[in-house]
């Protein structure tokens, strides 16, 4: 049975209101062409879980590419963007909102005519072809029928159950990166994969389903998991199912393995609120904590068969291997400010909180949060023009200098700019030139 209930408050109540004004739109194009139009897929799902989510999944019963030139017809506030080989099209509004359209052929799908009109549509098999029951429900856009939800699979029960749940046995083994979703969705929603589905996911792995996945198709799913809002419990769940040696034999999750990555955690919570405005590679972040324990050749197997690109994989060896030396020596000791910043300049931001997560001690972690919040603010008084009129010939000695003032600046050896002056002569000899204030 198919429950049908109109949800067209719930849709007025939790999306925003260009986006209903657009669907609303959308219907009314399906009317004027004579084919039907669903809101589908991950955000009728979301309408019940409440993430808000603005990639917005339409599928029409007719050709998507024709739909999307229609209803672009005229305005001015989208750029399209359309998929001859799969049918389908995007619309990228202005405002940032994204809608992807797809087809549904209706020649597919071969049943006899006697079913219910809904029952008969082809948009039930496109649902049907869909990974978890709780991505399968559909809202109607056309016309009167505007906001009509359409449950085939029993989507609602398992949302309420809160259980992952394939749609058949089948699901897995012809896509098995589902295994890594059904994970990710877990875990994002506090739901339980469903028994058989649990069992399905065991036989993929018993198969190894995901020998014939790409480095990149791979790379793509655990980069997910590792972008989501909470990741070591998924991790924990990916270890349970033995699925992280699918990524590498010796990926394990040990209790030093779980404690790094509760420190990475805590780092990135720390890193947050510290309003550090540069752009930040998460995942990269937690990619290291849950490879740490590989040595070297490990994990450049590991980047190869994620498909890695050369230039991340050296970037991972070498600022890896650095950042792990970093570790030992302001471990030691509490280190001078200037040789703080020494050994972390060369790391990216990324290594730089490995370096922060990986240390135990206090002294350290305090380092590291100095270095990123303040030192790298710190530059000389002092600049190329003022060497210059201090009669120094420039060339590589400025770099010298100007290193020299950057690390009496940091260590406060140095606080004035006459200071600065002092210091460069007594370090690099009296220059005759005059130095202009
Ligand atoms: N889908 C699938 N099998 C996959 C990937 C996707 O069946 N391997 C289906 C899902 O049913 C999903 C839809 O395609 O609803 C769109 O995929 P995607 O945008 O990845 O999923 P969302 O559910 O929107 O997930 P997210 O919230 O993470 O964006």
């Amino acid at each position: 049975t198919i429950r049908h209930k109109n949800i067209a408050n719930l849709l007025h109540e939790r999306l925003p209101k260009p986006v209903v004004t657009i669907l609303q739109q959308m219907g009314k194009v399906g009317d004027d062409l004579g084919e039907d139009v669903y809101l589908v897929g991950g955000s009728v799902r979301d309408l019940f879980l409440r993430s808000d989510h603005l990639d917005i999944d339409v599928v029409v019963e007719g050709d998507a590419i024709e739909f999307a030139r229609a209803f672009a017809q005229g305005r001015d506030d989208l750029r399209l963007r359309t998929h001859k080989k799969f049918n389908t099209a995007k619309l990228l509004f202005d405002s940032g909102l994204t809608m992807d359209l797809a087809t549904a052929r209706l020649e597919y799908y071969m049943s006899p005519a006697a079913l219910p009109v809904v029952e008969h549509s082809s948009v039930k098999l496109d649902l049907y072809r869909r990974d978890f029951t709780i991505n399968t429900m559909a809202v109607r856009l056309n016309g009167r029928q505007f906001g009509l939800l359409i449950d085939f699979f029993e989507a609602m029960r398992d949302i309420k159950e809160k259980v992952i749940r394939v749609l058949h046995n089948l699901s897995f083994v012809e896509d098995p990166t589902r295994v890594f979703r059904a994970i990710r969705f877990e875990q994002r929603f506090g739901f339980r994969i469903g028994k058989l589905t649990e069992a399905l996911i065991k036989n993929a792995i018993k198969i190894d389903a995901f020998r014939r996945l790409t480095g990149s198709r791979l790379f793509g799913e655990l980069k997910h998991i590792l972008e989501e809002e909470s990741v070591t419990p998924a991790i924990e769940r990916l270890n349970e199912f033995k699925l992280l040696r699918v990524f590498h034999p010796a990926l394990q999750l040990t209790a030093k393995q779980l404690e790094l990555l509760d420190q990475a955690e805590e780092t990135l919570a720390w890193y947050r609120l510290s309003f550090i405005d540069k752009p930040l590679r998460r995942w990269l972040l937690y990619f290291l904590a849950l490879a740490d324990g590989l040595d070297e050749q490990q994990m450049t197997e590991l980047c190869q068969r994620l498909g890695f690109a050369p230039k991340l994989r050296e970037e991972i060896t070498e600022m890896r291997a650095k950042a792990l030396r970093c570790v030992n020596v302001l471990q030691r000791r509490a280190a001078r400010p200037s040789q703080t910043f020494e050994l972390l300049r060369p790391l990216g931001l990324e290594f730089q909180l490995l370096v922060m997560a990986k240390t135990s001690k206090d002294y350290a972690k305090k380092a590291v949060s100095q270095y990123l919040t303040t030192m790298v603010r710190v530059r000389p008084e002092l600049g190329g023009q003022d060497l210059k009129a201090m009669g120094y010939l420039p060339g590589p000695l400025y770099k010298q200098i100007l290193d020299t003032l950057l690390a009496a600046r940091l260590d406060g050896q140095v606080q004035t700019r006459q200071d600065e002056i002092d210091l460069v002569e007594n370090r690099f000899g009296q220059r005759k030139g005059e130095l202009s204030y």
